[in-house]
C-alpha cells in the first residue's frame, strides 16, 4: 500500500486519518500532526460562526481596511483571530502570516518548529450573502534553528518547500481538503457530531476540462493572450464559472475539471491574489492533484517572494488546460519581444 493511498475507507475520522499517516514516517514527532488538528479546530470554530453570522451580528463590515486597502468583514477579523488562538494555544508555530496583518505574528514560541501562512477567510465579500466561503493556510517548517528569533528567511519561502498545505470550504457542506505532498485528500464536516470524516480520498483531478472561471468583467485590461484563451473557451462552449470566492471556484474545478483564471488587470497589474497565502497552497493542492497552477510563465510553486503580501496572477486548475493558456501568453510573448526588437 502506497503512502498516498492508505485504503482507509470512508467515514474515518480526521484523527484517525492523521495517527494512521503519523504512523507512517517512524521519526515522526507528531508536532505536524497537532498542527493539522488545531488547524481542524479553528475551522470548526469558524464554521460555526459562519452559519449563524446572521443572527448575531456578525454579517457585514468591520469599518476598517486591511494591508491591502481592502474593506476588512467582521467575519475576516473574527476568523484571524479564532486561527491565531489556535495556533497559538497548539503550541507547534514560531510564526504566521495573514492577509489582515500587515506584519509577521510573532507568537512568542522560539521552540515552534512551522510558521503558517494563512488567508482566514477567503471571499469575503460573499458571506453576507450565504455565498461559499473558505479559509486557505500552508504550513512550512521555519529556516532558522528553533530558540532563535523569526527571520525573513522563515515567513518568504517558496511554495515547493511547503510541507503541508489545504483550504477548508464552508458551503452547502464544508470540507477540509489538505496534502502533506502524498496526494490530497477531503474531509467532510457533520456539523452534529463536530467531526471531519474522510469523504473525498486520494483526490485526482481530471486532467482537462470544459469550466472556465474569470472576472470577465475586468475583460478590457486583460493581456490580448489572455483574450484569446477566453475566445477558446467561449468557441469550444465551456461553461463560464465564477463565484468571487477563489476556495469555492478551484474545490469546483479540481472536482470537475476546468481552469480559474486571475490574470494582471488595469486596476491590479500584478493580479490580485496573493502569492504566500493563497496562490501556493491552492498550487500544491493542484499539482498533488495532477493539475497544475502558474502566473502565465512560471510556475507557482518556484516563485520567490520578495514580500508578505506579494501578488501574483494566477492560472490554475485542470492539467491541459493550463498548460494550454500557457502556450497562448508564451506564443503572445515572443511576439511582443519580436516588436520590441525590430
Ligand atoms: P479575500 O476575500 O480573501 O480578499 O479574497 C477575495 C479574492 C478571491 O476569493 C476571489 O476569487 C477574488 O478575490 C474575487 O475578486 P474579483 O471580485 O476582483 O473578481
Ligand atoms: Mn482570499
Ligand atoms: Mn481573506
Amino acid at each position: 500500500m502506497t503512502k498516498e493511498n492508505l485504503g482507509l475507507p470512508v467515514g474515518t475520522t480526521l484523527d484517525r486519518f492523521i495517527k494512521r499517516k503519523q504512523d507512517d514516517f517512524p521519526y515522526a514527532t507528531g508536532e505536524l500532526s497537532q498542527l493539522l488538528r488545531d488547524i481542524a479546530l479553528a475551522g470548526k470554530i469558524i464554521n460555526r460562526e459562519i452559519t449563524r453570522c446572521g443572527l448575531i451580528n456578525l454579517a457585514g463590515a468591520f469599518g476598517a481596511t486591511n494591508v491591502q486597502g481592502e474593506e476588512q468583514q467582521k467575519l475576516d477579523i473574527v476568523a484571524n483571530i479564532r486561527f491565531i488562538r489556535a495556533l497559538r494555544n497548539g503550541g507547534e508555530v514560531c510564526a504566521i502570516i495573514s492577509e489582515e496583518e500587515e506584519g509577521i505574528i510573532d507568537l512568542d514560541n522560539p521552540n515552534g518548529k512551522y510558521v503558517v501562512a494563512m488567508d482566514p477567510l477567503d471571499g469575503s465579500s460573499n458571506i453576507d450573502v450565504n455565498v461559499s466561503i473558505g479559509t486557505i493556510f500552508s504550513i512550512y517548517r521555519r529556516k532558522s534553528p528553533t530558540g532563535t528569533p523569526i527571520t525573513d528567511a522563515d515567513v518568504l519561502q517558496r511554495g515547493v518547500e511547503q510541507v503541508a498545505a489545504g483550504y477548508l470550504l464552508y458551503g452547502t457542506s464544508s470540507i477540509l481538503v489538505y496534502t502533506t505532498g502524498y496526494g490530497v485528500n477531503g474531509f467532510t464536516y457533520e456539523s452534529s457530531m463536530g467531526e471531519f470524516f474522510l469523504s473525498h480520498q486520494s483526490i485526482k483531478s481530471p486532467e482537462d476540462g470544459k469550466i472556465f472561471s474569470v472576472n470577465e468583467g475586468s475583460y478590457n485590461s486583460f493581456d490580448a493572450g489572455v483574450k484569446e484563451y477566453i475566445e477558446y473557451c467561449k468557441a469550444s462552449e465551456f461553461s463560464g464559472r465564477y463565484i468571487g470566492s477563489l476556495v469555492a471556484d478551484f474545490h469546483r474545478n479540481l472536482m470537475k475539471g476546468g481552469i480559474y483564471m486571475y490574470p494582471a488587470t488595469a486596476s491590479a497589474p500584478n493580479g490580485k491574489l496573493r502569492l504566500i497565502y493563497e496562490c501556493n497552497a491552492l498550487a500544491f493542492i493542484a499539482e498533488q492533484a495532477g493539475g497544475r497552477a502558474t502566473n502565465g510563465q512560471q510556475r507557482i510553486m518556484e516563485l520567490a517572494p520578495g514580500k508578505l503580501h506579494q501578488r501574483t496572477p494566477l492560472f490554475i486548475g485542470s492539467r491541459k488546460m493550463v498548460e494550454q493558456v500557457g502556450a497562448i501568453l508564451n506564443q503572445h510573448e515572443l511576439q511582443r519581444s519580436a516588436v520590441d526588437t525590430l
